[in-house]
């Protein structure tokens, strides 16, 4: 089992001051800061792209970039976010005609490589990728958009693939996407997840430390 990694989701974050806002949440013990991607067409919603990850590299963020890509076609906007600082990219195998290339593509560019499984998304599309994978992101709420409750179907799912993750004996991050909170956070470890996104929970809460704190003391227990 790989080390606990918290990574908020700055969706959640005052854009208006979006430095501060990573600076502080690194600060207050984030591990990771994870970077959603939205292109108005696979989701139903419009974030951020390369030119903000690279602003942030730019304003001194050293901390790993988790960038969860929600658009479509996905390969074109690979290359950018490489140059533009991030450390990790995952994408959704909806929205890449070719998986695998995909996959090799990331790598290509130096960053590490991750699947992301939406809610109804079946976990055997991971069987003939995974031992190319650096991660697997299970959504435990449909994307699009931050502050959604948690589906608890998803502890079946983590379990799942946590099984299958051990079978390949390769140290392959499990991270849960939405709905993280700091309430739930321990039987969601327990199932199986290692790397835990949470946008509203810290972001929506006055104190980010004492959440994030609050969060790995439930996952150490
Ligand atoms: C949803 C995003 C999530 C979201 C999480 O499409 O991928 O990262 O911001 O937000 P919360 O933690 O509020 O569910
Ligand atoms: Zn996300």
């Amino acid at each position: 089992m790989q080390s606990t990694v918290i990574a908020p989701s700055i969706l959640s974050a005052n854009f208006a001051k979006l430095g501060e806002e990573v600076d502080n949440v690194l600060k207050a013990g984030a591990d990771w800061v994870h970077f959603d991607v939205m292109d108005n067409h696979y989701v139903p919603n419009l974030t951020i792209g390369p030119m903000v990850c690279e602003a942030l590299r730019k304003h001194g963020v050293t901390a790993p970039i988790d960038v969860h890509l929600m658009v479509e076609p996905v390969d074109r906007i690979v290359p950018d976010f490489a140059k533009a600082g991030a450390t990790m990219i995952s994408f959704h195998p909806e929205a890449s005609a070719h998986v695998h290339r995909t996959i090799q593509l990331i790598r290509s560019h130096g960053c590490q490589a991750g699947l992301v499984l939406n809610p109804a998304t079946p976990v055997d599309v991971l069987d003939w990728v995974i031992d190319d994978l650096d991660m697997v992101l299970l959504m435990s709420v449909n994307p699009g958009f931050g502050g959604q409750s948690f589906i608890p179907s998803a502890l079946e799912k983590l379990r799942r693939v946590r099984r299958m993750i051990d079978a390949t004996g390769k140290p392959i991050r499990l991270e849960i996407d939405g709905g993280v909170k700091a309430d739930n956070i321990a039987e969601i470890a327990a199932a199986g997840a290692d790397t835990f996104v949470a946008g509203s929970a810290i972001f929506n809460a006055s104190d980010y430390a004492d959440v994030i704190a609050r969060m790995k003391d439930a996952v150490a227990q």
